[in-house]
């Protein structure tokens, strides 16, 4: 059955996750964030799949939390709910690699969301920013850790104080996001880098983006440790022999992911 705030579909091993509010520009609700919990769960869990595209519509990736659902709640209800633990953290635990890909506007938690994901393409088009200082509140899903460590302090101070957007550009030139491209190539640029992802080895994608992110979670020589680890386990697998067989023979591999 659809999720009523989003659209689903497989192409292939490569499942495409639409937010599905046009008229609100895809304002993050509890509805909204609950099937997307779902949704990534049910793919992280389904073996035919390898990869997740998350985007939005031509106008708004997400224009952020939904601010009309947000508006009335109190400090006790905020806590005793445990707003936004609750249903934004799934996407921290996925193990496949999920890709945004981003037109239009990407505020508050719609940045932080895209923030969430593993990369970010970036449409022409796209704006990103933390601007909640203007309705009284802060980031409160990440964007004062993630933006930081994406684009340094200084600019992350800027959005999260001013409230000014960065449109694409700038967004790329900070290491926001991985690539720019013209809004009418966004989602096949997505869905190729997608496919090219799910044309290696299952567990080593896995692997190297668990790697990555640990970057961000421990000191170097701890990360590095990590790193040493998972790449001398990859000697144990049959994908390691035939890639690196496949390149001497001069020969597409032939991954059996295992
Ligand atoms: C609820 C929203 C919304 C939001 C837009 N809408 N953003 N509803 N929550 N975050 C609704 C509008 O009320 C309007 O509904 C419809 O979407 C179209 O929006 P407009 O404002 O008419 O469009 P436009 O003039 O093009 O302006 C686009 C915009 C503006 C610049 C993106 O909508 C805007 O500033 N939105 C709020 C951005 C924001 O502050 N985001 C952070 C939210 S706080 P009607 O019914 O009037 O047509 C947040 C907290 C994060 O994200 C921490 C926890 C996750």
């Amino acid at each position: 059955m659809q999720p009523e705030n989003l659209l689903l579909q497989t192409d292939g091993p490569v499942a495409l996750i639409r937010l599905n509010r046009p008229r609100q520009l895809n304002a993050l609700n509890d509805a909204l964030m609950d099937e997307l919990g779902q949704a990534l769960a049910m793919y992280d869990a389904d073996e035919a799949i390898g990869c997740v595209v998350l985007t939005g519509s031509d106008k708004a990736f997400a224009a952020g939390a939904d601010i009309a659902a947000m508006a009335s709640k109190d400090y006790m209800q905020a806590y005793r709910e445990d707003f936004i633990t609750r249903n934004w953290e799934r996407m921290r635990s996925m193990r496949k690699p999920v890709i945004a890909a981003v037109a239009g506007y990407a505020l508050g938690g719609g940045c932080e969301l895209a923030m969430m994901c593993d990369f970010i393409i970036a449409a022409e088009d796209a704006r990103f920013g933390q601007p909640e200082i203007r309705i009284g509140i802060i980031p409160g899903a990440g964007g004062t850790q993630r933006l930081p460590r994406a684009v340094g302090k200084s600019k992350a101070m800027d959005l999260a104080l001013t409230a000014r957007l960065m449109d694409a550009a700038e967004a790329e030139r900070a290491g926001l996001v991985s690539r720019v491209v013209p809004a009418a190539r966004l989602l096949d640029e997505a869905m190729d880098a997608a496919r090219t992802i799910c044309g290696f080895p299952r567990h080593t994608v896995m692997m190297a983006k668990e790697c990555v992110n640990r970057a961000f979670e421990s000191p170097l020589s701890d990360g590095l440790l990590f790193e040493r680890r998972v790449f001398h386990s990859l000697f144990g697998t049959h994908d390691q022999r035939e890639g690196m067989a496949a390149f001497l023979e001069k020969r597409q591999p032939g991954f059996e992911n295992r």
